[in-house]
């Protein structure tokens, strides 16, 4: 009777039952830097910073795992059970907004996540010199990384860009800050310096665009009626001495048979 009772609960309920019981039973809790909750960590750039992870009211030796992102780190022995330290040397832009997760290895739902808040002045690259045809469009592309966000501008020759809503056009993502001018002209040649400013500093970079005189159109139409006048000239000499030809070709057929 009792057997049969317990075929008719649905296959779902004993799982859910025991996945219940088992985080009961290890009812235990983790830390890392004394933080029993996820939680963001700030950091400047720096040589290294530390991330220590305990096992609290354990009543056996417990294992404990590391995560980076969804990569496990390899942990060496003597560094997994009930308590594990990893370093992260040196902390670089590369590893802003990443969460390392320390859990129990008996229960991977025990857990406690670290967000990095790496932050740095901006830092920019950019392809420095550019050569313009004038009338012919240009993008000067600011690569710009900063963390908090920046503001960023763009100068000409030091002096604020007036911006023409015509031919001048920005665009801005986290990472890019670009200046589009349509159409070049003389007077746009020169020093574009890209500003772009935290509170943990001012990053500025130059771009020299030199605009260059308009290359010659080369004269198409010219040369198509050049070619056509010479390939007529060239026919009708061919045509006025075709008997010659179509002789000399018969007579050397009749020699050599
Ligand atoms: C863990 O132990 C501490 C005392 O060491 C106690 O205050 C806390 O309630 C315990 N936590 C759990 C989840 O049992
Ligand atoms: C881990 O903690 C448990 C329970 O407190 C203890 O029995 C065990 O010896 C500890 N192991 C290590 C390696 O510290
Ligand atoms: C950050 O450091 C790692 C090594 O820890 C290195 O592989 C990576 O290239 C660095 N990234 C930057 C942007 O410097
Ligand atoms: C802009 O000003 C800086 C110093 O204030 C100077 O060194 C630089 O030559 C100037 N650049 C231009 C294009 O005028
Ligand atoms: C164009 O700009 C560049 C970069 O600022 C400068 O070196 C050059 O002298 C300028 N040329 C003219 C004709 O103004
Ligand atoms: C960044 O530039 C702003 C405006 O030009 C200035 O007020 C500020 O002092 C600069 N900050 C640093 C760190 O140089």
């Amino acid at each position: 009777m009792a057997q049969r009772r317990s075929l008719a609960v649905p296959y779902g309920a004993p799982v859910l039952a025991v996945s219940f019981l088992a985080c009961v039973a290890t009812g235990l809790e983790l830390s890392v830097n004394n933080h029993a909750a996820d939680f963001t960590l700030s950091t400047g750039l720096s040589p290294a910073i530390s991330l220590s992870c305990l096992v609290h009211n354990s009543s056996q030796a417990e294992e404990l795992l590391w995560y980076r992102g969804d990569g496990q780190v390899a942990l060496k022995e003597g560094n997994k059970v009930n308590i594990s330290n990893i370093c992260i040397s040196p902390v670089n832009q590369s590893d802003n907004g990443v969460t390392f997760t320390c859990r129990l290895a008996r229960d991977k739902s025990v857990k406690v996540s670290v967000i990095l808040d790496v932050q740095f002045p901006p830092q920019l690259s950019g392809e420095e010199t550019l050569h313009v045809e004038e009338e012919k469009d240009v993008t000067l592309t600011c690569n710009s990384k900063s963390n908090p966000q920046a503001q960023s501008t763009w100068l000409k020759d030091n002096q604020s860009l007036t911006l023409q809503q015509s031919r001048h056009e920005l665009y801005q993502t986290s990472e890019v800050f670009q200046l589009s001018i349509r159409k070049v002209q003389k007077s746009d040649n020169g020093t574009y310096t890209c500003v772009v400013e935290s509170r943990l500093g001012n990053g500025t970079r130059d771009f020299h665009l030199i605009v260059e005189d308009k290359k010659p159109v080369f004269p198409k139409e010219a040369v198509i009626a050049a070619v056509v006048v010479v390939t007529i000239t060239v026919l009708f000499g061919i045509v006025a001495r075709k008997d010659k030809i179509f002789k000399c070709f018969k007579k050397s057929r009749e020699t050599s048979l």
